[in-house]
């Protein structure tokens, strides 16, 4: 490789480093995205440039370039076509794709090596085709699950457990085959059993563990990345990788913690597992305090502090212009307003805040759920739109899917108006006891509707 080729790599190490960094806020997030796109598109340039200087025919360049095109015009389709509610789905699927890609570059390596691989190139390849198969099937089925493809319920079927160890038996039994006398056949045994392990990985996983299950995965597929670049000894993939790998990791973690979990838990399926059942407190059809638009607004006009509470619903209506509209409307009148933001409302990581950032909210507006949650106490009304799993307050008793998770504790406000379609259950499936309570009153209504009637009810009232 040259030196300006060594340099090019480097830099474009740089801008993944650098646009990794600016997505810590998102003011300079978009900015972020570019730098790392333009990074890739310089580490794929330099790429096609060495292909062509180093082989005789033009092939290895054409390919590549196509490879490229087909690429970037389905992302480009996917993401356009892909609305707001379904990029969890489509960042799953990206996570499969790019598991499968690295396990596909190892096994073309493998088998254009073999017999004569080192061991080296063979511990990574093998890193590489069980996490990346693993990664593959296991996302699919996770992004079944968020697309409503495969039951949002955890598939248990009898000897899972058992099945499990089995398939990791074969897996570390083929892997050390493998090593000790390179063999194609018993690693694609190896591929099989580590993709079928991955179905039997996020199968049993349900009720409100997939945040924990999906950013997982997505550390996975930076791994498998990291390991097809030891294989290829390609430093820009290395890089790449390790960073998604890294970063991946932390949010497993934070996400983990936000829920109350730890993700060995959440694999081995001891958690998100529970009855499934009714909450103890309150059903469905009893006791439930239906209000109409005016009614709630009278409360939120003459409120000293309002505490807004962001959920799926609010994504799924795409309401967060009318929201960000009645916010403002009552920060005018002095009320004061903030959003509690938690760590798991909406269907992937920082949702809400990408949500309401389109709506251009100021971002000093947004509090965390720590931050928020003492205040609920002396605030006179939460509104929760769209909002369920992350209110209920079933998560403070064990035996059921949202036992342990922290909840915002909407309860503690001393009115609570919640704006959704119906008594129909969030992620979990589950009641929410929330809406039983005295102080609750439901406003039944798609949210972009129902905010947009609020804020002008609040108008008529304070003219
Ligand atoms: P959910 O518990 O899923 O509840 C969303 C609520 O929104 C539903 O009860 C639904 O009730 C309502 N809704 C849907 N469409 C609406 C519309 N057009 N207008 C008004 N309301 C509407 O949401 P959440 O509280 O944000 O909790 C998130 C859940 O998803 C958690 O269980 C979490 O673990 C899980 N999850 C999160 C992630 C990440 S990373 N954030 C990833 C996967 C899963 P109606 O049908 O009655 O309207």
């Amino acid at each position: 490789m040259s030196a300006v080729e060594q340099l090019g790599y480097l830099a474009a190490a740089v801008a993944f480093v650098l646009g990794l960094h600016l997505m810590n806020s998102p003011a300079t997030a978009r900015r972020g995205n570019l730098l790392s796109a333009a990074g890739m598109v310089l580490a794929l340039v330099i790429t096609a440039v060495r292909l062509a200087r180093n082989t005789e025919t033009m092939t290895g360049p054409v390919v590549l370039l196509a490879g490229v095109a087909v690429g970037a015009a389905g992302g480009a389709l996917l993401a356009r076509r892909v609305p707001m509610t379904g990029m969890p789905q489509l960042v799953s699927l990206f996570n499969a794709v790019g598991g499968g890609a690295a396990a596909l570059v190892a096994v073309t390596e493998y088998v254009r090596l073999s017999p004569a691989i080192g061991a080296q190139t063979t511990v990574s390849a093998l890193l590489d085709v069980v996490i990346g198969g693993v990664t593959f099937t296991g996302s699919l089925i996770a992004a079944g699950k968020l697309q409503g493809w495969v039951t949002g319920n955890p598939v248990l079927f009898p000897g899972r457990r058992a099945v499990s160890v089995g398939l990791v038996a074969i897996v570390v039994a083929g892997a050390v085959w493998v090593l000790i006398t390179p063999n194609v056949p018993v690693l694609v045994v190896v591929i099989v059993a580590a993709a079928a392990f991955g179905v039997a990985m996020v199968l049993p996983i349900g009720g409100a563990d997939m945040p924990v299950v999906i950013s997982l995965l997505n550390a996975f597929t930076g791994t498998a990345v990291a390991m097809a670049g030891f294989v290829l000894n390609s430093v820009a993939l290395i890089i790449a990788g390790a960073l998604v790998g890294a970063s991946g990791t932390i949010l497993t973690k934070l996400m983990a913690d936000a829920m109350n979990r730890s993700v060995i838990a959440v694999l081995v399926g001891g958690f998100g597992t529970g009855d499934g059942g009714p909450a103890a407190v309150g059903s469905a059809d009893t006791s439930v305090r239906s209000v109409t638009a005016e009614d709630a607004a009278i409360q939120l006009a003459y409120a000293r502090k309002v505490i807004v509470v962001p959920g799926y619903g609010l994504a799924a209506a795409q309401a967060q212009h009318e929201l960000s509209a009645l916010a403002d409307l009552l920060t005018e009148r002095g009320v004061d307003v903030c959003y509690a933001i938690h760590p798991v409302a909406g269907r992937m990581p920082g949702h809400m805040n990408v949500l309401l950032a389109e709506a251009n909210v100021p971002y000093p507006m947004l509090k965390e759920m720590d931050e928020v949650n003492d205040e609920f106490a002396v605030t006179d009304v939460a509104l929760v739109v769209g909002a369920n799993d992350v209110t209920n307050p079933a998560a403070r008793r064990p035996g059921n899917p949202v036992s342990g998770m922290p909840i915002l504790n909407v309860d503690a406000a001393r009115s609570v108006i919640v704006i959704k379609r119906s008594m129909g259950h969030g992620y979990a499936g589950i009641d929410n006891e929330l809406y039983t309570a005295p102080a609750t009153g439901m406003l039944f209504a798609d949210a972009k509707s129902a905010l947009a009637d609020l804020t002008s009810s609040v108008r008529s009232l304070v003219g």
